[in-house]
């Protein structure tokens, strides 16, 4: 990534089914474009198969919550993307709220339009790292 500044990262965004079949997504990317200096750098529609989803949730492979999770992120089209910007790992998972929705603060992204967990609208990156092995899954022409 090409930036002058120390603290600007960049992260992996993925728009979840529920948010693309409820017609969200204009407003979740609008929430993200309106923090000064963040910009959408990659997007993309698509519907993630099976091998994909393994790879971007390979720590959570075995858990109760898996295939369901597996079954629902394969349900419809997801809106992929990467967004640069000032410290956007920690800010965008603020803007997405808590993981649970009925945990999320109002003003959140889950906590203004979501109730369950796994229908919870938005992944975002929880690290540089995770970033990192999370764009090479989804765009690999951009690692
Ligand atoms: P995400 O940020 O994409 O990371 C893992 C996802 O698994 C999470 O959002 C939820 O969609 C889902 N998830 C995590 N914990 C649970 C749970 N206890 N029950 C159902 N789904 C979960």
């Amino acid at each position: 990534m090409s930036s002058q500044n120390s603290s600007a990262q960049r992260t992996l965004v993925l728009l979840k089914p529920d948010a693309v079949r409820r017609g969200l997504i204009g407003e979740i990317i609008a929430r993200i474009e309106r923090k000064a200096g963040w910009r959408i750098t990659s997007l993309e529609l698509r519907t993630l198969d099976r091998s994909v989803l393994e790879r971007h949730y390979a720590e959570h492979v075995g858990k109760s919550f898996y295939e369901p999770l597996v079954e629902f992120m394969s349900s419809g089209p997801t809106a992929a993307m990467i967004v640069e910007g000032e410290e956007v790992i920690a800010g965008i998972r603020a803007l997405a709220g808590k993981t649970n929705p009925l945990e999320a603060g109002p003003g959140t992204i889950r906590g203004d339009f979501a109730t369950i967990t796994r229908e919870n609208l938005i992944h975002a990156s929880d690290s540089v790292d995770s970033a990192e092995r999370e764009i090479k899954v989804f765009f690999p022409g951009r690692a």
